[in-house]
């Protein structure tokens, strides 16, 4: 059985412990949070053996196998850190690192201590991309030609996201990534992205971030593929999650957050889906979102391959190669011109 150590008490920290429930191979025995009453009372709703106020000590206990950072942006680096220095394997949230030579440090870390490492990177284990991209790797649309992504909602929910200086970036580095990475599992990570062209703007948010809320990139593969991804925190009215691929033989298309149940209900009944933005009226609820978005499909797949030895599907690397592509991105937004991708070490 591995042991699962979980380092926040947030949004994404809840997500990842629900998936556990779905992974017979693991158990989660700890987690931490800075506030002893967070850290207490997510102990008591996923029945986490011991909770922590101090990572260090999470980290270094004989009790954890694997650690997950389920942290802010700007507390990945020293997360990885002591989980790496206490000789524990490390899962961590995306993006891995604000910059690509943050993502590089990461990266050097891990790979200094030997450790084992995964990079949560939820969109390519969702069933409708995992479908999608089994058809495509059949052939089922011949050679693929280009990817178009949205991903967007109406803003995050916690003051770090907007803060861009210590987060790092705005809509782009938050959705972008889950983007960026799509294209790389459909376009081959043998296949790098070589160029970039991108704009950015803060529309709608100017009173609570200096980062862009809306952002459109190309992506010029070195095989010719051209992926055109929007990334945005100004669309009202839920999750919009979406692809389309399109090849010499056909298309397919994705929508992560399209639901099975919708209604006009008058009184609100409490969660709908994530960022629904209305809680009466015609709403859209998305059952299992846990399992929809892949959190479950991709914490199987880490704590198996883990467990087996094997190198996962994401892993560091993936992370770090993410982080410079979105570095080009963030330098065409200012030079207004294409970019070529430079890795950072
Ligand atoms: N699809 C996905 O994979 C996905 C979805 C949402 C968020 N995320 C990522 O997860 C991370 C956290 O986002 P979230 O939505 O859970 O945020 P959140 O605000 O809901 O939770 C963050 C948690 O970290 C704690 N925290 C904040 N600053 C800290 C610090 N300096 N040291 C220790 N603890 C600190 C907070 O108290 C809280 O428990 C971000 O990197 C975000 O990009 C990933």
């Amino acid at each position: 059985m591995i042991r699962v150590g979980i380092l926040g008490s947030g949004f994404i920290a809840d997500c990842y412990a629900d998936s556990l429930l779905d992974v017979r191979e693991a158990v989660l025995t700890a987690n931490y949070s800075r506030n002893p009453d967070r850290a207490t009372a997510f102990a008591t709703r996923w029945k986490s053996r011991t909770h922590h106020t101090d990572m260090t000590e999470l980290c270094a206990s004989a009790d954890v196998d694997l650690v997950v950072i389920a942290l802010p942006n700007e507390a990945h680096v020293e997360a990885v850190r002591l989980a790496a220095s206490a000789g524990k394997a490390v899962i961590c949230t995306k993006p891995l690192a604000r910059t690509g030579a943050e993502a590089a440090e990461i990266l050097r870390i891990v790979r200094e201590a030997g450790v084992w490492h995964g990079y949560a990177e939820s969109s390519v284990f969702s069933p409708s991309l995992q479908k999608a991209h089994q058809m495509a790797a059949a052939g089922g649309i011949g050679e693929l030609l280009t990817m178009r992504a949205r991903e967007a909602h109406s803003g995050p929910h916690a003051p770090h996201f907007w803060d861009a200086m210590s987060a790092g970036g705005g809509a782009l580095l938050d959705m972008g990534c889950h983007t960026v990475e799509s294209a790389r599992h459909f376009f081959g990570k043998d296949n790098p992205v070589v160029e970039v062209f991108a704009h950015g703007a803060t529309v709608v948010h100017g009173d609570k971030t200096t980062g862009e809320d809306t952002a459109v990139a190309l992506l010029k593969f070195e095989g010719g593929q051209l992926a055109i991804i929007e990334s945005a925190w100004t669309e009202k009215g839920g999750m919009q999650l979406r692809h389309e691929f399109v090849g010499t033989g056909g298309r397919l298309v994705t929508d992560t957050s399209v639901t099975s149940v919708w209604g006009f209900i008058e009184k609100p009944v409490g969660h709908l889906v994530e960022k629904s933005g209305a809680d009466t009226g015609w709403v859209y609820p998305v059952p299992e979102e846990t399992r929809a978005y892949g959190f479950s499909q991709q914490m199987r797949h880490f704590v198996q391959s883990f467990e087996t030895g094997r190198t996962p599907l994401e892993t560091f690397e993936d992370g770090w190669v993410v982080n410079c592509i979105l570095d080009a991105c963030y330098r065409s937004m200012s030079t207004r011109t294409w970019e070529p991708v430079t890795f950072a070490s």
